[in-house]
């Protein structure tokens, strides 16, 4: 089983890295205000939005795009231990494992002062973005603002906020240090720019043009603009019709899409339930 909607289909299918980037306004919003906050005297930054709404792909973009001009670290797992966190940590910054163990915030702040003390690097900042915040101990967070207030690092806390538990009203991210940067769920017209882009990409346009404003406004509703869900709808969309084109092409449109399909591929993602 091989046609169109077999490569379509991975279009949709979830990768890690920057490829395929869309700009969507708030996607570009976001980006420049974090660029910005990462200038500014500030010392710590956080940013935070609903699950799937593109922080961790704008992390990657803005590391990849920082690198260039300053040092970055991008942990896009969480640490539980202060040890392996500050051993990972100078792995990162100097490329190798640390000779002895960098087992504490002390020791690890002993062994940086000295570097830029004999190397004179003192102006350059190290930028660490850190993905999944929310699940940092308490203390280990303590260990990163002491960090932070030495001036020698600046910390861009990612974390995702669910509508049970809001990460904002937590004592360690109530302090006025903090410069805050929300990235909300898309809204109905940069889903359609999403599937646009997504699809002019990877030279599938006309296949953009069988959408009308009834689809997007019911994949809109379906996933309340949270991309990871609108992949997974989408990729069982083109599933179904790979299956369909082979097994009973008289079923499916070439010009059009049924909203019957995808409430079918809801069904099938278990967004919604039959
Ligand atoms: N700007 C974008 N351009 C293209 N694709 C995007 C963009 N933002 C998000 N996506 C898509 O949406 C998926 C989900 O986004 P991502 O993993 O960044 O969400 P998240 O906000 O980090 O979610 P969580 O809080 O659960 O970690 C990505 O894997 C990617 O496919
Ligand atoms: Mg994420």
């Amino acid at each position: 089983m091989n046609n169109n909607y077999t490569l379509i289909k991975d279009i949709f299918l979830e990768r890690d890295g920057v490829g395929d980037f869309v700009s969507m306004d708030k996607s570009t919003l976001a980006y420049h205000k974090i660029i910005s906050a990462l200038q500014k005297p500030l010392k710590l930054i956080l940013f935070y939005g609903k699950p799937g709404s593109g922080k961790t792909f704008l992390l990657n973009k803005i590391k990849n795009d920082l690198e260039k001009k300053v040092k970055v670290v991008f942990f896009p797992q969480p640490f539980f231990e202060e040890k392996e966190f500050f051993n990972e940590l100078y792995f990162h910054i100097f490329d190798k494992k640390p000779k002895k163990n960098v087992d504490t915030y002390e020791s690890f702040m002993r062994i940086y002062k000295d570097y830029i003390n004999v190397n004179s690097k003192s102006l350059e900042q190290v930028v660490i973005l850190l993905d999944e915040a929310q699940l940092y101990p308490p203390n280990l967070i303590e260990k990163i603002r002491l960090m932070a207030d030495s001036r020698l690092f600046k910390f861009l806390f990612t974390v995702h906020k669910t509508d049970e538990e809001d990460v904002l009203a937590k004592d360690y991210f109530k302090t006025r240090i903090w410069s805050s940067i929300e990235l909300p769920n898309s809204t109905l017209s940069e889903l359609k720019l999403y599937i646009e882009k997504k699809l002019v990409y990877h030279n599938f346009y006309q296949y953009f043009l069988m959408y009308s404003e009834d689809n997007f406004n019911l994949l809109h509703y379906l996933t309340d603009g949270n991309l990871r869900n609108l992949n997974k709808l989408l990729y069982k969309l083109y599933e179904l019709f790979e299956y369909y084109e082979v097994n009973k092409p008289t079923e499916i449109s070439t010009t059009n899409i049924n909203n019957k399909f995808i409430e079918m591929a809801a069904i099938g993602t278990g967004i919604i339930d039959a």
